[in-house]
């Protein structure tokens, strides 16, 4: 695999920092360079239009059923936010639509065609982006070269053929201020950005590559209060462009204000998907809170009516029969290896 041919400042690195920054590069510039190639030419269809549609979604791994009975869509224009708490099946999810894993139930389908993706290249092609927590960037490489990785346009032919850098340096600047990102320096290491600004450059970039679906897989997990803001004002901007959006997240009051849709996971089912209009933050706020105040509402009433109380009876059963469903999962998840199995 080639890398991008330059004299960059990324060369000057300690002997190991190379090694790791030359793998590290080499693989995102390879992501890079699909996503690019792939996702040239797709059109945005008009606002409010389905681009993807999920019916009775399943997956399961060997005897785990990670998921099932998931339907919802994205629509361009429109945020789909995917809820649930930690092992609801939120990855799951976001993996089929990004072409990591393949669906075993259900179908799936883009721009009324149903598909059966077998690589994240299949969805670049069908202009599905995901941004990962784990960003693929090079952290000691500038903002720009970033921004281009693995699709760099060049000037000049033979020995004169060089990196058009000052295509690439103003491109940036601009398309992030289109997001809205005054960057005055695209020239420093994409590493001395916050956490929320490198989401937002990766953002950027999806966008400018031609992504019509962004998937953002928890953007704002790890971020404070301030940060999570920033990126929220992304989201809200790539939805003014007209892209379709799948945010995913635990935290209600990040998708409320931001989202069209919500779609909520719990213990790998579906438990509702609702339009905005359908659903105020106070419900979904209980709705998420759901199994954890069942729990506690239970101890609760059998301390005030005694444990031989019907009522109390009935939920401890729902409660316990909840926990028994983990256990299960969890002893048959430790007995299966941790592989695909179509
Ligand atoms: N590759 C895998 N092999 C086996 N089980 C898995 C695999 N990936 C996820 N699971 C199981 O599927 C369930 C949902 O997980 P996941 O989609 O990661 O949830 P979330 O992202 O909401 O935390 C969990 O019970 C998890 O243990
Ligand atoms: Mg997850």
């Amino acid at each position: 695999m080639s890398t991008p041919t330059s004299g960059g400042t990324d060369e000057r690195v300690s002997a190991t920092g190379k090694r790791v920054g030359r793998a590290a590069r080499e693989w995102a510039t390879a992501q890079a360079r699909a996503e690019a190639e792939a996702a040239r030419g797709n059109a945005l269809p008009s606002p409010g239009t389905p681009i993807i549609e999920v019916t009775d979604l399943g997956k399961s791994y060997g005897r785990v059923i990670a998921l099932r009975g998931v339907t919802t869509s994205v629509r361009a224009g429109e945020v789909t936010c995917v809820l649930g708490d930690n092992g609801a099946g939120k990855s799951t999810f976001i993996k089929i639509l990004a072409g990591a894993h393949r669906h075993s139930e259900g179908t799936f389908e883009v721009d009324g065609v149903e598909q059966h993706l077998d690589s994240p290249r299949d969805a670049l092609t069908l202009g599905i982006a995901t941004v990962y927590q784990d960003l693929a960037v090079v952290p000691l490489m500038p903002v720009w070269r970033n921004f281009f990785l693995g699709s760099e346009p060049v000037r000049g032919r033979g020995p004169l053929r060089r990196l058009d850098r000052e295509f690439m340096k103003r491109t940036t600047r601009d398309e992030l201020l289109k997001m809205g990102i005054d960057l005055r320096d695209v020239d420093q290491p994409i590493g001395t950005l916050s956490g929320g600004e490198r989401q937002c450059v990766a953002i950027a970039r999806a966008v400018y590559f031609g992504a019509r679906v962004l998937i953002l897989d928890e953007p704002t997990a790890a971020l404070g209060v301030k940060q999570s803001g920033v990126v929220l004002k992304y989201i809200a901007k790539a939805r003014e462009r007209g892209l379709g959006v799948v945010f995913i997240t635990h935290n209600p009051h990040h998708a409320y204000p931001v989202g069209d849709r919500f779609m909520l996971l719990r213990r790998g089912r579906s438990i509702g998907d609702y339009a905005k209009s359908e659903i105020t933050l106070d419900e979904l706020t209980s709705m998420m809170a759901g199994g954890a105040e069942l729990e506690s509402l239970a101890h609760e009433l059998a301390r005030d009516m005694g444990d031989s109380s019907p009522v109390v009876a009935e939920l401890k059963a729902d409660v316990e029969g909840d926990h028994e469903a983990d256990r299960e999962a969890d002893h048959v998840a430790d007995a299966e290896p941790d592989v695909e199995s179509p």
